[in-house]
């Protein structure tokens, strides 16, 4: 969700390495920005609301400064004003926080008993205040740190520092992502390696309850009152893998990027034809059912998973939503696959689904695009999608990977189960090679794309339809549309709509039809017809050929392959109309509005 930046080094560069690392988080997703520094011995404050280009205008970069933190702040506690941004400060501890504090209200009842006043609405200065009226007490930083899990619930990710240690950062983290970046005289601490990964690629990873102290030259992490052994990773990606280079949008950048996506993906698992799919992917044979646990995209993709995984493996599979899963009564099966899928790995809701089916002893399988993230560490099995770094907040890339990937799976348990015939085989190798000619294929549409999108911007709700897989893709069509370019829209299974929601269809009301799933084409085509009797403006995306014309208004059509592979040709014009949309509307693409990147709170 926000960002963390924490820097403690010897050459006076911290306000510049805080502002560089801060806009480096940006794409996370924010509302409001700050920093805290070390000048003259003092600990000096700015913030401002809005983006962050309000704080560095009011930033002296001339500024000497050795060790600081930066936050940029998604709020859930308290408006969006320049008093509840951080860092916040009471007594001798300024502090920047990323998550949430369940119980705040119980602690600021009890230091408001004790004389503790605060300026903010958020969960954060109650925190703040704990830490000053622990250490007055005992006068020990990092002991009273080490009582946070005893006294807080609810997730957190902080960065520390106390008035009477200058030389100094302190971190915590519990449930929200945090880690340290190590580098010759100098240390970082960041909720996200891009903050730093152009100074340093070693860095040190905390677990949940972990805390630390951090100088220039020593990481020193403590977990439950003892000194943990101090293990230093390395990141494999650099500054350049997260570069725009000439495109106009991350998120231009990254659907473009799908040709590679795709064979990167696959690579592994088809390049030595059946063999490598069978000896490079673990055995789920065993598996009775499959429950597959995911938010947002990553479940738009569990759902065609279910599709693949259902027909080809006939395996029954369930897809939950992570947030409701979590709170419902827990009905897993002990010889259930658990699969959570996240492109972040860091996704709150995921995690703690994860966390329920590790509990109750289920075998859980993470496909994961974020290497080495949390959600990624817990899962007693991962699948790396290899969509590299995704930074746009639309996900499209990491969707098209996630898709490919449990598409793979499905094929290996289908020819494991003996269900593959022969040539459905020789299908899905051929249409391997070929796809990314298809791929590019549908990139030269662009034209059709965006007339399509002239049409839609006009329009205050779109209706996505379709059946069975095409329902599931209808939903991720709907999601990328409502979340950059701000247009009302719905998803709906085109059976389902003569229930009560074709009371909405009127004179010219757009609709984006898709009819690519074999199975059920007929059934949607006659349903199409339902909605056009009622005046809709019909934008048929479909892999086929002999189409009525009265069908459709408008018609895109995406190459015919098998349906293992088909979502991930059908998923791109919907990804590109959404952004031709948000552009025509002129819409912050990479960032909209009240949107982050990693989702971490619940
Ligand atoms: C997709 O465009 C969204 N930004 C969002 O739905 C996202 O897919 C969801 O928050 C899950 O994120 P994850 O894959 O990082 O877990
Ligand atoms: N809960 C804190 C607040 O609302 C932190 C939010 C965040 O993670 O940015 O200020």
């Amino acid at each position: 969700m926000c960002g963390i930046v924490g820097y403690v080094g010897s050459n006076g560069s911290c306000v510049r390495v805080l502002i560089d690392g801060l806009k480096r988080l940006e794409y996370r997703g924010y509302d409001s920005a700050g920093i805290a520094r070390i000048v003259s011995d003092e600990v000096k404050l700015t913030k401002e609301s809005g983006n962050l280009d309000n704080l560095v205008s009011n930033i002296d970069f001339s500024e000497t400064s050795n060790l600081g933190i930066g936050h940029t702040r998604w709020a859930t506690h308290g408006k969006v004003d320049k008093v509840n941004a951080h860092p916040h400060k009471v007594g001798k501890f300024t502090l920047v926080h990323n998550g949430i504090i369940e119980n705040y209200a119980d602690i600021k009842n009890n230091l408001l008993l004790k004389g503790y006043t605060f300026k903010t609405q958020t969960d954060t200065e109650v925190l703040c205040a704990l830490l000053d009226y622990l250490y007055k007490r005992n006068n020990n930083v990092l002991e009273s740190i080490s009582r946070l899990p005893l006294l807080v619930t609810g997730s957190y990710a902080l960065c520390i520092i106390c008035d009477d240690d200058k030389d100094n950062l302190y971190v915590a983290k519990n449930n929200s992502p945090l880690i340290i970046g190590v580098n010759e005289g100098e240390n970082y601490v960041a909720s996200d390696a891009q903050a730093f990964i152009d100074k340093t690629k070693k860095y040190v990873s905390l677990e949940d309850l972990d805390y630390g102290k951090i100088s220039k030259d020593n990481v020193r992490i403590y977990h439950d009152g003892k000194n943990k052994t101090v293990q230093l990773k390395r990141f494999e990606f650099g500054l350049s893998d997260i570069s725009k280079d000439n495109y106009e949008h991350y998120m231009l950048k990254e659907i473009y990027e799908e040709k590679e996506v795709f064979v990167r993906t696959t690579r592994p698992y088809l390049d030595n034809g059946i063999t490598s799919l069978i000896d490079k992917m673990p055995d789920f044979s065993k598996y009775k059912k499959i429950r597959i646990i995911a938010c947002g995209s990553a479940t738009h993709a569990g759902l065609v998973g279910k599709q693949m995984l259902e027909r080809y493996a006939e395996i029954k599979t369930e897809v939950e939503t992570a947030s409701e899963f979590r709170y419902n009564k827990v009905f897993l099966d002990k010889d259930e696959l658990v699969i959570v899928i996240s492109q972040s790995g860091e996704t709150a809701d995921t995690l703690e689904a994860l966390k329920i089916a590790n509990n109750n002893g289920n075998d859980t399988l993470g496909i994961i695009n974020e290497k080495g993230s949390t959600i990624a560490r817990l899962s007693k099995i991962v699948m790396y999608t290899e969509a590299g770094k995704e930074i746009a907040v639309a996900t499209t890339k990491a969707y098209l990977a996630q898709v490919t990937m449990l598409s793979l799976i499905a094929l290996n348990l289908s020819f494991k189960k003996d269900l593959l015939e022969k040539a459905v085989l020789k299908r899905v190798l051929s249409d391997a090679q070929l796809l990314t000619n298809y791929i590019q294929e549908l990139f030269e549409k662009r034209q059709e794309y965006q007339k399509v999108a002239d049409g839609l911007a006009t329009h205050n709700g779109v209706f996505f339809i379709g059946r069975l897989t095409d329902y599931a893709l209808a939903m991720e069509g709907s999601l990328k549309l409502k979340e950059i370019s701000y247009t009302h829209s719905e998803a709906y299974p085109a059976g389902e709509l003569k229930h009560g929601t074709i009371s909405l269809i009127e004179d010219k009301t757009p609709v984006v039809a898709l009819i690519t799933d074999d199975v059920i084409a007929s059934k949607t085509i006659s349903n199409i017809k339902e909605v056009k009797a009622r005046g809709a403006h019909v934008i048929v995306i479909t892999n086929k050929d002999n189409l009525e014309d009265d069908v459709y208004d408008e018609i895109i059509k995406i190459p015919k392959v098998c349906d293992l592979f088909s979502p991930v040709l059908a998923v791109i014009p919907l990804q590109l109309i959404a952004y031709e949309v948000a552009k025509i509307k002129g819409c912050t693409i990479d960032k909209p509005k009240n949107l982050a990147k990693s989702v971490t709170v619940e």
